[in-house]
């Protein structure tokens, strides 16, 4: 009689934990992992592995952990494609956009969103994603950014993925709002007290002709009253100061960057708060690269994923990140998956569940169609996972 639950095992490579810098990888090869109870329970040499009631042969297939996208807005209604094609033509980027898909999104109605809600997260699971934080802003009201909360935690328990959620509100000043200021009231007063029972995050868009950095404070300070993490887009647009806010008010992460100068870095460095990192807008919006470079050499926390939202990039495949991560943001391909695995982790509070292949942690594994993971770079988008588990649990691949 075995002890219960399943060895998975493999002839290629298992990459338990990717190190960022100069740390070599982490990886085993052959290896053996007991799934037991949703969890990783062993990690060892097949040789070794306990005797189980079931035993899977995954062949010489390149397995990681799960990967982690920190930063997603899923829920909107709407189709922008004519402002990213007039952007590229020379258009600014501005507020419009964002209040465009907020009329759009406020039309739909429960079941259409959930939908587009649904899909979204089922092509971010085919991709291999199996943790993803969602993010509302595009209802910017107390009831409608409830609803995207609600919809985001129905979907996701629909497709089956792990998801975190970020309450928003402070994307843009909606129509109705008399001022940015008074809106920020209404946040506060409103809106937080409303929906914090249903996130685990604040964020706000502190950036040129958005938030300002007063006004990020003020609300950054109301979340956490609320018991929310807390979160900046920041330096997307113009460098505003809003990654030394996020440091000084113990930010769980700052995210963008494209604008983080020397100072910036020096900011972030010895500080907890992870910088998350977003190439697929920063391309989309011929933007200039954030420092990934700079940041991984100063020894801060780096996260990649993917911003996928109605406006500045609409793809929710992490392994096309983790390919951009190493080719135009000149990360190792190593480094690319500690900042879609552990890194993502870090960046959405769940460093102790999910990220890395090591016992205790949730049983998060994708088997990928390649032997070596150079090859997220080699064929930058086109790596596919082959099979995928969420809390020990396979999903299936449509
Ligand atoms: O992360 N930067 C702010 N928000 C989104 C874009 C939102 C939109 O344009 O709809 C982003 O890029
Ligand atoms: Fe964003």
């Amino acid at each position: 009689m075995g002890v219960q639950g399943v060895v998975l095992s493999g002839s290629g490579r298992l990459l338990l934990a990717q190190p960022h810098a100069a740390e070599p990888p982490r990886t085993l090869t052959p290896w053996a992992v007991l799934v037991r109870d949703g969890h990783i329970a062993w990690v060892g040499a097949p040789d070794e592995a306990p005797d189980t009631e079931r035993w899977e042969d995954l062949g010489s297939a390149l397995v990681t952990p799960g990967l982690v996208d920190a930063h997603t807005h899923p829920v909107f209604a709407g189709d922008r494609s004519d402002e990213a094609a007039a952007r590229l033509a020379g258009q600014p980027y501005a507020a419009g956009g964002i209040l465009r898909t907020m009329t759009a999104t406020r039309a739909a109605d429960d079941d259409t969103l959930r939908q587009l809600v649904v899909a979204r997260l089922e092509s971010a699971l085919a991709g291999g994603t199996t943790t993803l934080e969602a993010k509302t802003g595009y209802g910017l009201s107390a009831a409608e950014e409830l609803r995207a909360l609600r919809l985001i935690r129905e979907a996701a328990a629909d497709v089956g993925i792990r998801v975190v959620r970020t309450f928003l509100g402070a994307h843009a000043v909606p129509p109705e709002a008399g001022s940015a200021d008074d809106y920020v009231d209404t946040v506060i007063t409103e809106m937080l007290p409303a929906v914090a029972s249903e996130a685990q995050f604040c964020d706000v868009f502190c950036d040129d002709g958005f938030f300002s950095a007063a006004q990020a404070e003020r609300l950054m300070t109301a979340a956490r009253h609320h018991g929310l993490g807390v979160k900046l887009h920041a330096e997307q647009l113009a460098r505003t100061g809003a990654t030394e806010l996020g440091v000084r008010l113990g930010a769980t992460s700052v995210d963008h960057l494209e604008h983080l100068d020397a100072a910036g870095v020096a900011a972030l460095a010895g500080s907890s708060t992870v910088a998350t990192l977003l190439p697929g807008p920063t391309l989309v919006m011929r933007d200039h690269l954030p420092p990934a470079r700079a940041l991984l050499d100063a020894g801060v926390t780096v996260a990649l994923a993917t911003d996928a939202n109605a406006g500045t990039y609409g793809n929710f495949s992490m392994p096309l990140v983790i390919g951009l991560g190493a080719t135009v943001l000149g990360m190792t391909v190593e480094e690319a998956l500690a900042a879609a695995t552990a890194g993502g982790a870090a960046a959405i509070g769940l460093s102790a569940s999910v990220g890395v292949i090591r016992e205790g942690m949730a049983a998060d594994l994708v088997a990928w169609d390649a032997e070596h993971e150079g090859a997220f770079a080699l064929r930058l988008g086109a790596v596919r996972p082959v099979r995928i588990w969420v809390g020990g649990e396979e999903r299936a691949l449509h």
